[in-house]
């Protein structure tokens, strides 16, 4: 695995790979890697000739009373789980490499669609500083494909909507979530819980699955809402949303809409989790 730090030469790497007709395939991510990260460069590894990950610590997208200064940096653990995956490239520019005017006045990228709801209604500026980061990344890297995870379903269909608008010759790929055993969609955040929340939390989605359960049964979606936030506020949870949406536009779902996103975001102690589930009624 070839590490590079500098966002010229990484450019420059490609541009020799791709003028060899090599594929380019990228995973950008912020470190602290686990299986849900490992599982995007597999995926990124069966179809391209080249496979680049990334690690950068966004600050652009964590609010002011978010965990930016404590978010995990656990560079040389990445750095050996990458290479027993046989990652070709693995990216790690600072922020005056990626933000050297300073993260304030720098250029920004801002979907107009989607951002504003779910995540984005409890973490205001967090998906400009996504979609600002991302377009940055991708130029750099110039990738055939950009694998993204479905564990951050928003984001996910942000950058779709993204990259489709600003006719970005780029596909994005979609990874279903990794989950602990117990069922836990796996973060980088969970790190934050105690053995005993983390069993807790599993209820998320226990809860989330017996929505999807309801929503197939045609029962009303009010009352599984109602329901579902009951359960899961009986359990410890403090609920930021529960909601049930359609999944291309992320707008409140009716019964008549068959392809629903059921998404959830809560804090379980100091970390806020979040879960989702694709279900298609039939
Ligand atoms: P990060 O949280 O590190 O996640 C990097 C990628 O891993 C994202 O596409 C995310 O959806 C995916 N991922 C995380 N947990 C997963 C799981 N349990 N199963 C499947 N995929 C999972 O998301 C970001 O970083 C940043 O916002 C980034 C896109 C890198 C821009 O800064």
């Amino acid at each position: 695995m070839k590490l590079i730090k500098q966002p010229k030469d990484l450019q420059r790497e490609i541009l020799n790979l791709k003028s060899k007709g090599k594929t380019i395939g990228f995973v950008p991510t912020m470190g602290n890697l686990h299986q849900g990260h490992l599982s995007l460069i597999e995926q990124a590894k069966k179809t391209a000739d080249i496979v680049v990950c990334s690690i950068f610590v966004n600050p652009m997208q964590f609010g002011p009373n978010e965990d930016f200064d404590s978010y995990p940096r656990t560079l040389d653990d990445d750095i050996a789980k990458l290479k027993t995956l046989d990652t070709d490239y693995l990216f790690t520019p600072t922020i005056n490499d990626i933000y050297p005017q300073g993260k304030e006045i720098h250029t920004s990228v801002e979907a107009n669609r989607m951002t504003d709801k779910l995540c984005g209604a409890s973490r205001p500026g967090h998906f400009r500083g996504v979609t600002t980061v991302v377009n940055i990344l991708l130029n750099i890297v110039q990738p055939n494909f950009a694998v993204f995870g479905k564990k951050d379903y928003q984001q996910y269909q942000i950058i779709r909507a993204m990259v489709k608008d600003l006719m970005m010759p780029i596909e994005i790929v979609g990874a279903p979530i990794e989950r602990e055993a117990n069922g836990l969609a796996m973060s980088s955040r969970n790190g934050y819980l105690t053995t005993q929340q983390k069993e807790q939390a599993s209820v998320l989605r226990k809860t989330i699955l017996s929505v999807a359960d309801g929503l197939q049964q045609q029962q009303p979606i009010a009352q599984l809402k109602e329901r579902a936030i009951e359960t899961l506020t009986e359990n410890g949870f403090k609920i930021d949303y529960f909601e049930i949406v359609r999944q291309t536009d992320l707008e409140t779902a009716s019964l008549s809409d068959k392809k629903l996103l059921i998404a959830a975001a809560a804090w379980m102690g100091k970390p806020r989790l979040i879960d989702n589930y694709e279900i298609d009624l039939q």
